[in-house]
């Protein structure tokens, strides 16, 4: 039982960072929202990792939040599909009985949304210390980086002599839209995942720059883009990343990431995740391959939409999963 809860929360922590914890949670010092590379996480990260296929993305992109997903984990197959059944009415916008891509894919982009406002929930309670339902700059310095005031950040916390902060206190303000100095829910999420935003993206484009833009000349080439990184690899780390840059990074050839190229770069493409998803979703259950899925083709593969106590990540790697078989 230990270990299977602590696997929940490795995995948890690794895949969708909605673990409560004392970590610290600001841009551009938090390591774990960004690849090594510089780029923002995408939402399906570690959909398909070293481990195989990961169905709690699946079931995250379809209830719209972790801590539902996690609910049904505990439910019965029944129970699972019974609510299961609930939803897909909700989905099925023309009300046919089946749900076609476009609709899956409606459904999907709700649910980033959705996921990103639980995940903005979360850390506000964390850091609302008068639980007034708003962040302060002062609450958020303390829960971010342990301070009471700005003047007590130090270059220790930020790696710099306060660029960091500059940077971050831009950015809450262009996020406290109402401008009364605090961050409410809605204002909230758009700090805390600048990514999903368009408002912030220029913050996002100017960092990457900052940090990576050696010559200053507005754009990122191959040395630009590997940095300090190189120092620890070898060559086939080298030829691997040489080849990112060469085939997915640098779109139009031409030897060097530009702005545009710097945006697709670092800011995941929510359309393009929930268009993969709905290709896997419908490689998963379009039995009869019409390219729609009949309410009775999801709930006949329940298990791929929403878990049960019978899909349990967990349990599976416990070993339940054999002892059922048995
Ligand atoms: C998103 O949240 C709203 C409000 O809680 C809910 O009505 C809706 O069903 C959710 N949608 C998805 C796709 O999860
Ligand atoms: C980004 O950098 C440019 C050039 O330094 C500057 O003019 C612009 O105001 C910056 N934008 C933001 C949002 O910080």
């Amino acid at each position: 039982m230990a270990l299977k809860y602590l696997l929940c929360v490795l995995l948890t922590y690794n895949m969708s960072l909605y673990c409560g914890s004392a970590a610290v949670h600001g841009h551009s010092i938090d390591n774990l929202e960004r690849e090594t590379d510089g780029s923002f996480r995408a939402r399906d990260y570690e959909h398909y990792g070293d481990s195989g296929h990961n169905s709690e993305f699946d079931h995250e992109a379809i209830l719209g939040s972790v801590r539902e997903a996690e609910e049904f984990d505990k439910l019965s197959p029944d129970e699972s599909k019974r609510r299961l059944g609930l939803l897909l009415p909700k989905m099925d916008l023309n009300g046919d009985e089946h749900i076609d891509r476009l609709e899956l894919k409606k459904w999907i982009l709700k649910s980033f949304i959705n996921l990103s406002r639980e995940e903005a929930q979360e850390r506000l309670l964390e850091a609302d210390e008068d639980h007034d339902g708003a962040v302060t700059w002062n609450e958020y310095l303390h829960d971010a980086f342990g301070v009471e005031s700005e003047d007590e950040v130090g270059p220790e916390d930020t790696g710099d002599s306060g660029l960091i902060l500059r940077e971050e206190k831009a950015m809450w303000a262009a996020a406290d839209a109402n401008n009364d100095g605090k961050l409410e829910l809605n204002e909230f999420q758009v700090f805390t995942n600048p990514e999903e935003h368009k408002e912030m993206h220029q913050f996002l484009i100017n960092q990457t720059l900052r940090e990576k833009d050696l010559n200053k000349d507005g754009s990122i080439d191959f040395n630009e883009y590997i940095g300090e990184r190189g120092s620890q690899q070898d060559k086939v780390w080298l030829i691997s990343e040489k080849d990112k840059f060469d085939n997915d990074l640098d779109l139009n050839k031409d030897g060097i990431i530009d702005l545009q190229e710097m945006h697709s770069w670092i800011i995941p493409d929510n359309e393009e995740i929930a268009d993969e998803e709905v290709d896997h979703l419908f490689a998963s259950a379009d039995d009869d391959h019409d390219d729609l899925l009949s309410f009775e083709e999801i709930l006949q593969h329940h298990d791929v939409f929403v878990g049960s106590e019978a899909t349990d990540y967990g349990s599976d790697l416990m070993g339940e999963h054999f002892d059922d078989e048995l």
